[in-house]
């Protein structure tokens, strides 16, 4: 690309990269209103924007960081925001920002970059692998009853949207995010949220479980009925527990809600049991499951030390082409990440290795398609005992 500049955009330009941003969705630009809410989502210093004569691309992010498998958490850039104008894509205007964004992370010592896609095409380049997945379900009311013997106990409290603005980001902090792939949640987050719900015509409910040590779980919903004769769908916006009390005592209490026929939850984790808390688990339908978030390593071996591994050693190969200080070769133990010489054992993209990262997918099924290059099956064993994780990956925090 020539005769453009790439840089991060000023205060007075971040309305235009939401306007292009927005068009690039087919969306109308933000009123006046709209705007006032929404620039409090922009992280000051964090929009990037591709200049010839006008703007004709954006990329922006904000601070986060993401839970990785063992608990620890590592610095994050979560990306949002990405557009380039209609009658300037494929020529690489993308690309400049994905590579300046990059290299804005590493000299920021961010550990990992994370985000939601429009299209499965776009990010694998760069660097992006499919980290998270979630399940789509709809609950049908009627036949659900939570089995007898499933935990009780707590009671639940009932806030309205406005009370639910102030209390939410303390709750949340307290036990949110805390599978691998979750993700913290700052004040550069909570805005967009607040924005969506207040779009519902219907009244937005929060819904908090006090548990025998405090708030340990919170949903919040509204209802949608599309037309008069339609079947009424409690639609869950977020559901976050920390203990089996608070889980089953809100599935109680949505299945208590009255003048309701289903009940839809668009992002659980994978291994959710919602099924198995009802005599029926065919109350529970999977619409959909759906790559959550792409996640890229930024810095690979901060990135495997900061996980837990389990009891075997690797030397692992890896190519990085965007950040190519990443590449080459780490022996990969349970008790150290160091980098070696010696000959690889298992050999993959920068991509690949972040599908592997979070335990969503497995060093012996990437092998499998051809993903991975392992020396033999006993290492592909190995590899997938390396990376086993307890809880299935899971962000739960849509931006
Ligand atoms: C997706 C988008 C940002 C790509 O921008 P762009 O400037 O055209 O991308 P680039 O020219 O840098 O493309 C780099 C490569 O990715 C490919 N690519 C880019 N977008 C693609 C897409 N949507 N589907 C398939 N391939 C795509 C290009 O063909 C190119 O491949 P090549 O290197 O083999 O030639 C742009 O098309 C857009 O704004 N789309 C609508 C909004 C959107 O989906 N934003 C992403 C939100 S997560």
């Amino acid at each position: 690309m020539t005769d453009h500049t790439t840089r991060p955009l000023a205060q007075d330009e971040l309305r235009a990269a939401n306007t292009l941003f927005r068009g690039t969705l087919h969306v109308a630009p933000s009123t006046d209103e709209e705007w006032t809410r929404t620039v409090a989502s922009y992280q000051p210093g964090r929009t990037l924007g591709v200049l010839d004569a006008e703007l004709i691309g954006t990329a922006r992010s904000f601070d986060s960081a993401l839970t990785v498998p063992g608990g620890a958490r590592v610095p994050l850039g979560s990306v949002t925001g990405v557009g380039v104008r209609a009658d300037r894509t494929r020529r690489g205007v993308l690309t400049e920002l994905m590579r300046a964004q990059l290299g804005d992370f590493a000299d920021r010592g961010l550990v990992a970059a994370n985000l939601y896609a429009s299209e499965g095409l776009i990010y694998g380049r760069f660097g992006y692998g499919v980290a998270t997945l979630a399940r789509k379900c709809v609950v049908d009311r009627r036949r659900a009853t939570v089995r007898a013997g499933a935990p009780v106990g707590g009671e639940v409290e009932l806030l309205d949207l406005e009370t639910a603005k102030a209390r939410l980001p303390e709750i949340y902090d307290a036990f949110g995010g805390d599978r691998p792939g979750g993700m913290s949640r700052s004040e550069y987050w909570w805005p967009g949220l607040f924005r969506q719900l207040q779009r519902s015509e219907s009244p937005v409910v929060t819904v908090l479980h006090h548990g025998a040590s405090g708030i340990d779980g919170y949903v919040v919903y509204h209802s949608a009925r599309p037309n008069p004769v339609d079947p009424a769908v409690l639609r869950v916006e977020e559901f976050h527990t920390a203990t089996p009390e608070a889980y089953a005592q809100l599935w109680r209490f949505l299945l208590g809600v009255d003048l309701i026929d289903s009940i839809e939850v668009s992002a659980l984790p994978t291994d959710d049991p919602v099924e198995l808390l009802f005599t029926d688990p065919r109350a529970v339908k999977v619409t959909d499951t759906w790559d959550e978030t792409w996640l890229r390593l930024v810095d690979v071996p901060g990135a495997l030390a900061a996980r837990e591994r389990g009891d075997t050693e690797l030397v692992i190969e890896v190519t990085d082409p965007v950040l190519p200080v990443n590449s080459g070769r780490y022996l990969v133990s349970r008790d150290a990440v160091t980098r070696t010489e010696a000959s690889p054992q298992l050999s993959m993209g920068v991509d690949v290795l972040a599908m592997i990262y979070l335990g969503t997918w497995r060093p012996s099924a990437l092998a499998s398609v051809g993903r991975v290059e392992v020396a033999d099956a006993e290492v592909a064993r190995r590899a997938d005992l390396l990376f086993s994780t307890r809880s299935a990956a899971w962000c739960g925090t849509f931006f």
